[in-house]
């Protein structure tokens, strides 16, 4: 970051004159830094929803929304979908670069060997009801994490810090299966550390003791493509929210429980989830007029899940990846769910030609297609919001690691314009 030559001045109404520095970042828009607003004009700038106001310095991830550009590190996410692995995109967000292949290989055998649970957590799930959501249990359970690994974390030591990003990375698949075993009534399998990333996912989610179960490589490929599509996307909601809540120097396992309890409402992560739901609802093409036409209404509170993006205004890169992806995976395990993508296409091309949709610049976003190539890999619907917190987590860890070692961090404690009611007198009980 610089400081630009630049400055804008702003003048109250009484003319007290305020130059406000113009920063400049390595690419992308500058920004106006308000630090001073305050001590010198006495006012607050205002913006519900972050909608123009940046609350950090970040070197992990950047998006043009305009032009549908995402790059991880400064490799754009069609590379490395094409190129990567997932595991290798965490070590590029968690520590800058691309691996060399002995580091590649040491990150890969540490996430590897800190797959198991501690067998205490592993008994919280006995406590849950049988039908509870699983990103409940995963964000009350990686919370637990906090409480087994709070001695051992000290925010300010770095190797703590590596510490807690390899368990978040490693546990998060063991604590989803168990989730999802208890939510079918299957006994839960324990990790293998000899597979790799997604085929321990796999073979945690599907194997039962009574009979062997075999790996559908395309089926761990495909994981692996959309956890990679998964891994971060800067200050949105979830990871603002573990930035927030690390910010008062919290255990980071309670950050991260923060993250996942801000990632499954239906207007962030819970959309793949919302998307299969209205999928169903709608039914067959010939309804979906009518709901192109309720999420029109301004009378009417349904969206049309999966669509509009607070900063994509043009189209979503990783809905780009993710469509193409879906053809090929129906192609190849089979066409059972195709009924369903043909009619997301065909809500697509209808969305996409109407003028509403056109005219607010909403698209796909990568949640429109995701849920329906989870289908098509086995995973059901309740645990799609727990794929993307898989997925993801790599961001929110990386992101808590960089707020945590920043020298300039502060505690994130936004302002308000206070709309209540004046000072007013207590009135006795007997009298209100
Ligand atoms: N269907 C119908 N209308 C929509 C939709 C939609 N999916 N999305 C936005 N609009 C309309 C709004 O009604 C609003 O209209 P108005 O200007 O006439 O009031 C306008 O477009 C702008 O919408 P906002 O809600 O102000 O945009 P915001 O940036 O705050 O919200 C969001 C973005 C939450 C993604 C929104 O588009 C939405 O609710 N989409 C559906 C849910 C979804 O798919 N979420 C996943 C996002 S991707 C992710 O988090 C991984």
């Amino acid at each position: 970051m610089t400081k630009s030559q630049d400055a804008y001045r702003l003048i109250s109404p009484s003319g007290i004159e305020t130059e406000l520095p113009v920063l400049r970042g390595s690419t992308g828009p500058d920004v106006i830094d308000i630090g001073r607003l305050y001590q010198e004009q006495g006012v607050f700038t205002y913006d519900p929803g972050f909608v123009a106001t940046g609350s950090c310095t970040s070197d992990i991830t950047f998006i043009d929304g305009e032009k549908g550009v995402l790059m991880y590190r400064g490799y754009p996410v069609e590379q490395l979908a094409a190129h990567s692995s997932f595991i290798e995109v965490a070590y590029l967000l968690l520590h800058g670069n691309l691996p060399k292949a002995s580091e590649l290989e040491t990150f890969t055998e540490t996430i590897r060997t800190h797959t198991m649970l501690n067998e205490g957590m592993m008994r919280f799930f006995g406590g849950f009801r049988y039908d509870a959501h699983p990103m409940a249990m995963l964000s009350a359970v990686v919370g637990s994490m906090s409480a087994y690994y709070h001695d051992t974390m000290d925010v300010n030591d770095p190797m703590h810090r590596d510490i807690f990003a390899h368990r978040i990375l490693a546990k998060l698949p063991t604590i989803a299966a168990a989730a999802y075993k208890l939510n079918i009534g299957q006994p839960f399998i324990y990790p293998r550390n000899d597979l790799t990333y997604c085929e321990n996912l796999l073979h945690m989610f599907f194997a039962v003791p009574a009979e062997p179960y075999e790996i559908d490589p395309i089926a761990a490929d495909a994981l692996d493509l959309l956890f990679i599509l998964h891994a971060d996307h800067e200050q949105n909601c979830s990871t603002s929210t573990v930035r927030m809540a690390g910010s008062s120097g919290a255990n980071p396992y309670s950050a991260i429980a923060a993250g996942i309890a801000a990632l499954w409402g239906p207007a962030h992560g819970g959309a793949n989830e919302a998307v299969l739901n209205m999928l169903g609802e709608i039914g067959n093409a010939a309804n979906i007029q009518k709901y192109i036409d309720k999420a029109k209404d301004k009378n009417d509170p349904f969206r049309l899940m999966g669509f509009g993006h607070r900063v994509y205004k043009s189209f979503d890169p990783r809905a780009k990846i993710i469509r193409k992806m879906t053809h090929k995976v129906l192609a190849r395990l089979g066409r059972k769910d195709t009924p369903l993508f043909d009619l997301a296409l065909a809500l697509e091309e209808i969305a996409l030609k109407d003028e509403y949709f056109i005219e607010k610049n909403l698209y796909p976003n990568v949640d429109f297609y995701s849920g329906i190539i989870y289908k098509a890999l086995g995973i059901p619907t309740s645990m799609l919001t727990v794929m993307f917190a898989i997925g993801r987590s790599v961001g929110w860890t990386a992101h808590w690691r960089e707020m945590i070692s920043d020298p300039d961090g502060r505690i994130s404690r936004p302002r308000q314009l206070y709309s209540g009611p004046t000072e007013r007198g207590f009135v006795a009980i007997g009298e209100r």
